[in-house]
């Protein structure tokens, strides 16, 4: 049985609470289809009861499973290809000696946009760069990590990068592919909430927050996105998704052309 409208609200506020996500009131069948089966395999008869499993200090590991389990992780390689295009642009710019180039795909699902990423940057960056790539879902990480897909999914890799960064597979894994180890070597892969308060990162020249905030309330795509501005050097840039926009959400930055921003700060300094 689905939940009650009332249980549904309380799991709603815990979703919320842990991961920033609204779940808007048509969504308890979602909420239904992700979790019914973890109540079954647990022998759990209700809802009620699931729910204070996963508040209790017991139910600390299953909350983590529940939460990854309302998670949307679709994604795939090169989406939004006009962004790669503008990034190579911008690389082309940067002076080719000095700072390392820094970048952070900041909810990269199983890898796919880190590593479009991570080949843009290794074919155009001149100098050293370093990428992190992270999300809140530690399932979708440990895929990351091991960069392999199924050849069905690789179709948006360009031929070139595919010929260079990636290497086919045989026997068992025949009909897959891997991102060649030069590369995934060079992405550090993380388990990170954005909700969190996220020290120690340090600025990046480039971060990546596409297809994330449209789950996030207007409250949480504004705090989140303060924060995201103490990550970004003066000049950094931030990407969202072209279905996403920051008008009327966050004064901090200002738009380039549609889902590219840079900090108003930047601007402000420069305009005298
Ligand atoms: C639809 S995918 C987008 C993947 C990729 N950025 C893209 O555009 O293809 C959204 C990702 O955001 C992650 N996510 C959701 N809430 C998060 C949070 N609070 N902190 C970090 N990642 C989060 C999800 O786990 C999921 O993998």
């Amino acid at each position: 049985m689905p939940p009650s409208d009332k249980t549904f609200t309380r799991y709603q506020d815990l979703i919320k609470l842990h991961t920033g996500i609204y779940l808007p009131p048509h969504k308890k069948t979602l909420l239904h289809s992700r979790l019914s089966k973890r109540l079954f395999v647990s022998a759990i008869a209700s809802y009620d009861e699931y729910f204070d499993w996963l508040v209790s200090s017991a139910g600390e590991s299953e909350l983590q499973v529940a939460l990854e389990l309302v998670t949307t992780n679709e994604t795939y390689f090169f989406r939004e290809p006009a962004h790669f295009e503008f990034i190579k642009e911008l690389l082309d710019k940067q002076p080719k000696s000095g700072e390392r180039f820094s970048a952070w795909s900041a909810a990269s699902s199983s890898g796919e946009e880190a590593y479009s990423l991570a080949m843009v940057l290794q074919a155009y960056c001149f100098k050293p760069w370093e990428l992190l790539a992270s999300d809140i879902n530690s399932s979708v990480i440990s895929e990351a990590k091991k960069g392999i897909y199924i050849n069905q999914r690789t179709s948006k890799i360009p031929p070139e990068f595919l010929n260079k960064y990636c290497r086919k597979g045989v026997g068992k894994f025949q009909g897959y592919l891997r991102i060649v180890p030069e590369l995934r070597n060079k992405v550090k892969f993380d388990t990170l909430n954005l909700m969190s308060t996220l020290q120690d990162l340090g600025k990046f020249d480039l971060i990546l927050i596409r297809n994330v905030m449209i789950y996030f309330d207007d409250e949480t795509r504004e705090a989140i996105l303060r924060k995201l501005s103490k990550h970004l050097k003066p000049s950094g840039w931030l990407f969202v998704s072209h279905s996403e926009s920051l008008h009327g959400v966050s004064g901090d930055y200002y738009s380039i052309k549609p889902s590219i921003y840079r900090l108003a700060a930047y601007r402000d300094e420069h305009r005298n």
